[in-house]
This record gives C-alpha cells, sequence and structure tokens, in this order.
C-alpha cells in the first residue's frame, strides 16, 4: 500500500518524494512535515529522519557508517538512546550484533564531537535510532513518531478480529471516500467507519494521542509545532455524515458504539443490529460507498462454508445497492473471488496486503 501512503504524505505536506519501495516510501521536505505528518498521517506506521543509507559488505563497514554521521542534531546530551534493527537477508552476523557496533558507532561519534559519553536505555530511551539491514544496503534513522501510529488510541473495545486502522484508512482511500454515505455491513468495533468519520470530519491523530518522540529531539522546534498542530485543528469540520455501522452480535455492536464514543464520532455512525445477508436489512439505508472487513473464516466458519457467506452477502448487496462501489479485505481470497465469478461480479482492482501475519488481499470493485 505505498502507493496510497505516498498520495496521503503528498496531500498532506509538501514532500517531494524520492522513491516508493517495499514497506516504505523516501521523501525529502520541511520540518514542519514532521509535525503534519505525525498528526495526520493515516496509512503509515511511523516516521523517521533519514541519517544514512548505504551499500555495505561486513559489519565492520555498518560501523563505519554509522560512525561518520553527526548525532548532535539527533541527541542532546543529557538523552539516552536505543538501537534497535531489522534484518532481512542473509548474513554472517546477527540483528544483535548490528545493534552493538551501531550502539558502539553512535557513542564514539558523540564522544568525538560533543567530548560527551551517551547513555543507553534500552527499555525507555529518549532517542531511538532504528537500524534497517536490507540485503546489502544499510539505512540508518533516526524515529520521530514514537508508538506506530496505527495505534490510535480511542480504541476500548477490541474486536477479536479488528482490522489495522491503517489498512481501515488505505481501504477508504481506495474507494476515493469523501463524505458520501458510507456502509460498513459487517462492522465489528467499528474500525471502518471510526476512520472514515475521522477523515471527513479532518480530525487529526493528536486529538487522540500524545508523546511523539520528536519532542526530545535537539532540532525540535516547539513554536512550528504548535503552528502545525493549529492549522489542523482550525480544519475540523464536526458536521454529521452519513455513516452506518451493521453487525449481527449485539456484543460487537456494544463494542463499536463505545469505540465511537471515545472516538468522539458516535454522532455521526448510526448502529444496527442485523444481518447484512438479508435484503430487508438494509431498507431504507441510503449507500454510495460500502467498505467492510468480513469474516475470513479461518476460526469460526470453515472455508466451504465462508465462500457460501461471501455469495450470499454479495447477492443481497448488489440486489440492494445496484451500481454502488465495493472495497473489502479478505485473506480467503479464492473463496472471495470464485463468490464474484459466480455472481458474474467483475474485480475492477485487488491488491496484496499483509494483515496480522496473514497474506491477504483488498479488492475493489462495482456491485
Ligand atoms: C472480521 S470482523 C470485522 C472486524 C472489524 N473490521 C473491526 O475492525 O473490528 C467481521 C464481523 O462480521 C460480523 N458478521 C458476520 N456475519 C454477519 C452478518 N450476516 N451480518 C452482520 N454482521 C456479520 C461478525 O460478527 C464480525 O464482527
Amino acid at each position: 500500500m505505498e502507493d496510497v501512503a505516498r498520495s496521503e504524505l503528498e496531500e498532506i505536506s509538501k514532500v517531494v518524494v524520492e522513491s516508493v519501495e517495499a514497506g516504505k516510501v523516501f521523501f525529502k521536505a520541511g520540518i514542519e512535515a514532521m509535525y503534519s505528518l505525525n498528526f495526520s498521517a493515516r496509512t503509515v506506521n511511523k516516521l523517521y529522519l533519514l541519517l544514512a543509507r548505504e551499500e555495505f559488505e561486513s559489519l565492520e563497514d555498518i560501523y563505519r557508517i554509522a560512525k561518520s554521521i553527526d548525532y548532535t542534531e539527533i541527541i542532546n546530551p543529557w538523552n539516552t538512546f536505543a538501537v534497535r534493527s531489522e534484518r532481512l537477508g542473509n548474513h554472517n552476523f546477527t540483528s544483535i550484533d548490528v545493534r552493538r557496533v551501531v550502539g558502539q558507532a553512535v557513542i564514539e561519534s558523540y564522544l568525538s564531537s560533543r567530548s560527551t559519553r551517551l547513555k543507553v536505555n534500552l527499555t525507555n530511551p529518549d532517542i531511538e535510532i532504528v537500524v534497517f539491514i536490507r540485503f546489502n544496503e544499510v539505512l540508518i534513522g533516526v524515529n520521530t513518531t514514537g508508538e506506530s501510529l496505527h495505534r490510535r488510541w480511542y480504541r476500548v473495545y477490541n474486536h477479536p478480529a479488528a482490522l489495522k486502522t491503517t489498512i481501515a484508512a488505505a481501504m477508504l482511500r481506495i474507494g476515493r471516500y469523501g463524505g458520501q454515505p458510507l456502509l460498513d455491513p459487517l462492522c465489528g468495533g467499528a474500525t471502518i467507519p471510526i476512520e472514515a468519520a475521522h477523515s471527513a470530519r479532518k480530525y487529526p491523530l493528536l486529538i487522540f494521542r500524545y508523546g511523539y518522540t520528536y519532542r526530545k529531539l535537539p532540532l525540535h522546534d516547539p513554536a512550528t509545532e504548535r503552528e502545525e498542530a493549529l492549522k489542523l485543528l482550525e480544519r475540523v469540520d464536526p458536521s454529521v455524515y452519513e455513516i452506518c455501522c451493521m453487525e449481527i452480535s449485539p456484543k460487537h455492536l456494544k463494542g463499536a458504539v463505545e469505540n465511537a464514543k471515545s472516538a468522539r464520532v458516535l454522532n455521526t455512525i448510526s448502529f444496527l443490529n442485523r444481518d447484512s445477508t438479508r435484503v430487508e436489512s438494509h431498507r431504507e439505508l441510503n449507500v454510495e460507498l460500502i467498505v467492510t472487513n468480513p469474516p475470513y473464516g479461518m476460526r469460526s466458519h470453515n472455508l466451504k462454508k465462508i465462500g457460501l457467506f461471501y455469495e450470499s452477502l454479495l447477492k443481497t448487496l448488489r440486489e440492494v445497492y445496484s451500481g454502488v462501489r465495493l472495497v473489502a479485505i479478505t485473506a480467503s481470497m479464492s473463496q472471495f473471488e470464485e463468490a464474484c465469478e459466480k455472481l458474474g461480479i467483475k474485480l475492477e482492482h485487488s491488491r496484496r496486503v499483509m494483515h496480522g501475519g496473514l497474506p491477504a488481499k483488498i479488492y475493489s470493485l462495482v456491485l
């Protein structure tokens, strides 16, 4: 979904995208983007300041690259730091080795430029230096976000199969949601309707979270931070949008109501305890876009049953909402595709995505 993230980043701030690669978007931007993107990007997890990106042959090269960085704009002398790492590919060293040599390089580089020995704190560091090793390339960055942005902090009810918020936001972008009447016929804890309401109302993420780690960086500028926050808060539009949540389980629907209340969008979402495979459940609903995350059938149904469920749901939705766009995510891809084929529904678009460790696909189609 890197292309979806890219378009969102470009929409929020004046970023100049340099490349879009697996799981990452590289861009240049002014310091104000560190604030505006952390405050409002719904489809990304973390924003890093990139300190180095180079090819390497050995662990010694990684040490040399890390040591050549000037950390004085990144770490104050009184800050603690930790090195985290992710490694992809076969190497004759481990991720622990990477953390050890980069940690040493940071301390030595800082000692030579500031004559201060930085302290390491692995559990609760002020500054998190992140090293991504991808085959023969090393990326070194500093985390400006802190905890991943997909944790929106409003969720009080955890549905057992909750959708990741960033994926829900991306699905709404794929469906070109712009405030039109929306239905999630299998809403669970209401992740999709809440994301929709937040995007329609232009609620920045910062309403619900605080404690970004950029605050510890020497280059943090509180005046620019405030200016960017105010700009976003001025755009908030608490109008009422038509967003409908349908759910067969009273327990999950109650959880959805609690989540919407905590997310401050209770008055723009309607909640219906109905079976969405039945035509009569949809009477008198005004719907222009459907975005949904059906059960995958991994736990509660078996795969044959889930195929039949998809067929009956799509049949009903097409009968009631013919011509309406539907965006859906499922890990039971062949069952969903077969159901569409049986009903003669053409898939306009599909893309692979990992969800909760499962390979899944997002589909877009017109009913
Ligand atoms: C994968 S979960 C949705 C999770 C949701 N996106 C979230 O983030 O919390 C699918 C939901 O569909 C509901 N469901 C299953 N069959 C249904 C039906 N016939 N009508 C309405 N809801 C149904 C289940 O109870 C479950 O909560």
